[in-house]
């Protein structure tokens, strides 16, 4: 299959969450890790999110001028399989193209010629598949994808084996609540036959936190 190179990049407290007990989005990250995160963002074709962090966050996703001079905008990408995005959503904004990926049979309109929805065919869950979403993007010229969040989104990456880097921030700072969003939600594994194992690349201070570079271990 023919498909991006996928990283994911995350910021979590020292407990491994990501949002506060609400769902809603929090500053976790450094200054330094911001500003890291934008760069990132920017040599990137194309940036992913979830329907859940779109609804809870409301992101742009673009990338801004105060960290990176002319910034060249990729294009954001959200699964969607339902097509819930608002109409009034900051993704949709005209800074950025959007790709709204949603199942075959619920495309729906969105305003502007900056913003194309596509209908993927369904995994075993009635989700947008990623592979065929991945072999799509690949197809539409996108060779790096990074993908930002929530933790059900990055999950389904990580368990199909599509995430070929994994970049963790890690705030220091405790967010606690047991149903507080973490970095790979979904359903978990079943046995500790699958777990899924990582390699650490690099370990580096960034501020008052700590950016951790892993790859999954084949
Ligand atoms: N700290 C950080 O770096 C960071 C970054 C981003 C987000 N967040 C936080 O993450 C939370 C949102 O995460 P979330 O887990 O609720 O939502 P999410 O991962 O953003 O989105 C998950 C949704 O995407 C849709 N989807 C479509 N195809 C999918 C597939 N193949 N696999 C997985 N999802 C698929 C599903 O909804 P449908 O079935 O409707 O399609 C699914 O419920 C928020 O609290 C936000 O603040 C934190």
């Amino acid at each position: 299959m023919n498909r991006p190179y996928v990283i994911v990049n995350c910021a979590m407290s020292a407990d491994g969450k990501i949002a506060l007990p609400t769902r809603k989005q929090l500053r976790i990250s450094s200054d330094e890790d911001i500003e890291r995160m934008y760069n990132l963002r920017n040599e990137c074709d194309a940036v992913l999110v979830g329907i859940g962090a779109v609804l809870s966050d409301d992101p742009k996703l673009t990338v801004k001028e105060k960290y990176v001079r002319n910034p060249k905008q990729p294009l954001r990408v959200v699964l969607d399989s339902k097509c819930r995005t608002p109409g009034s959503a900051l993704v949709l904004n005209d800074v950025a193209k959007t790709l709204i990926v949603t199942v075959q049979g619920n495309e729906k309109h969105f305003d502007g010629d900056h913003v194309e929805v596509v209908g993927i065919k369904n995994d075993d869950e009635g989700r947008v598949d990623l592979e065929s979403m991945l072999n799509v993007l690949h197809r539409k010229g996108i060779r790096k994808l990074l993908v930002e969040g929530g933790g059900t989104a990055i999950w389904s990456f990580l368990r199909r084996g599509l995430v070929d880097d994994l970049y963790v921030y890690i705030g220091s700072c405790i967010i606690g609540g047991k149903n507080t969003p973490t970095l790979a939600d979904g359903i978990g594994i079943k046995s500790e036959d699958d777990l899924l194992p990582l390699k650490i690349v690099d370990v580096n201070r960034l501020g008052d936190g700590i950016l951790v570079h892993y790859k999954p271990k084949l």
